[in-house]
């Protein structure tokens, strides 16, 4: 293939390959154990298979509305009301996407003008900053503080500017599996309040908050609701993150504008797919059992690791576990991260990779994905309790 005959000024000079992709790689190489990648190891639920094989067959393989299948913005509509007692109206409010990804990234393209600044937390899901940057915005970061992953709102307070055009975050939190309270939400409200500043709020583990604890949804807080997108995705919910299927909740004038730029990205996202979830959510249980069902994994893997070295950090929600190896190595968490993929055969994410200076980042913290059958779990932990 002859080579482009000319000097590109990359619009990401700092964006290299994934750290999910480079350790998910490292697994396949090593025949490790994958806990680094995020993704389930078993099957969406077959009753929803079949619904999507059933509207293949009947004949749902056209172009749905550049807004999404109706009967799955109506379902969703219905679910958050009934889960944040916010009335989203699917006509105007609702958007269905490919992937929680384009969600984000379509609510920050339509957002941001050069020079617009947008406050994250760090540690930072990867594809944040990115959608930031390619839309010519810039990233104010504010730290969530080691080892509770809270945020400073003192601090978070003194990063507005008259600039400051979004607020993204995420809760539940990814890596972290930390979870944000309602006081959290009253204080980001407080922050916002009189201001031109929108939120783009990260909901994609919405279904994993345990212990009791309840999911603080930006759509819960009417006042926060009224200027926000909130995110989530099915891929989390269904076990299906290869389905890249998505949704946004807007009020009606920031969803019109998120509309004008979804319609020349994606313009819409595959039909069977969406009428097959829009089938799968008439019965809530679905949705509603998630937390136990992982809640079970977080605690089978909890206690298999209970032996171990590693000092495990609390997990309030999302399918990570946190755990500190301070107590069995020296090395920066990367290193390890490799090391223990090619020599012990389990592969984890170095946390330091969620923050812009890795240096910064650098706690001895690997994550760990738990959305895996008991015996992979299980197998996994065999490994690591004999280090
Ligand atoms: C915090 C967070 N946001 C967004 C996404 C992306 O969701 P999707 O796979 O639906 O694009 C992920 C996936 O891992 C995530 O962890």
């Amino acid at each position: 293939m002859p080579r482009f005959p000319a000097a590109i000024e990359s619009r990401l000079p700092d964006v290299g390959t994934t750290i999910f992709t480079v350790m998910s790689r490292l697994a396949a190489e090593h025949g490790a154990i994958n806990l680094s990648q995020g993704f389930p190891d078993f099957s969406p639920p077959a009753a929803l298979v079949d619904r999507v094989t059933h509207h293949m067959r009947a004949g749902a393989n056209q172009y749905p509305p550049m807004a999404g299948a109706m009967p799955l913005r109506e379902a969703l509509a219905a679910k958050m009301a009934a889960l944040y007692g916010t009335q989203y109206d699917p006509e105007h409010e609702i958007t269905v996407t490919a992937g929680g990804t384009q969600a984000l990234y379509t609510a920050v393209a339509c957002m941001v003008r050069p020079g617009d600044e947008v406050i994250v937390f760090q540690p930072v899901y990867d594809s944040y900053i990115p959608a930031i940057e390619l839309n010519g915005g810039k990233a104010v970061v504010a730290t969530l503080q080691y080892p509770d992953y809270r945020p400073d709102w003192v601090a978070v307070r003194k990063l507005v500017t008259p600039r400051t055009r979004l607020i993204m975050l995420n809760t539940p939190h990814n890596p972290s599996g930390s979870v944000w309270t309602a006081e959290d939400m009253a204080q980001l409200a407080d922050i916002v309040r009189d201001t031109r500043i929108a939120i783009v709020s990260d909901e994609v583990y919405e279904h994993m908050v345990y212990d009791g604890a309840r999911h603080e949804s930006c759509a819960r807080h009417p006042e926060l609701a009224s200027r926000s997108f909130v995110c989530s995705s099915f891929g989390k919910t269904v076990h299906a993150t290869g389905w890249k299927v998505g949704h946004v909740a807007a009020p009606r004038e920031l969803m019109a504008e998120f509309r004008k730029a979804h319609q020349f990205t994606v313009f819409t996202v595959n039909t069977p797919v969406q009428l097959a979830l829009a089938d799968w959510m008439q019965d809530p249980s679905g949705y509603l059992e998630l937390a136990d069902f992982y809640q079970r994994k977080r605690d089978f893997f909890r206690d298999a690791l209970a032996a171990s070295r590693l000092q495990l950090l609390p997990c309030r929600g999302t399918y990570f576990q946190l755990a500190s190896y301070a107590a069995i190595s020296d090395e920066d968490d990367a290193t390890l991260a490799r090391r223990w993929t090619q020599e012990v055969g389990v592969a984890s994410i170095p946390v330091s990779a969620f923050y812009t200076d890795p240096a910064q980042g650098q706690h001895k913290v690997l994550r760990f994905c738990f959305a895996k059958n008991e015996d992979t779990l299980a197998r996994a932990c065999e490994k690591l309790v004999r280090l």
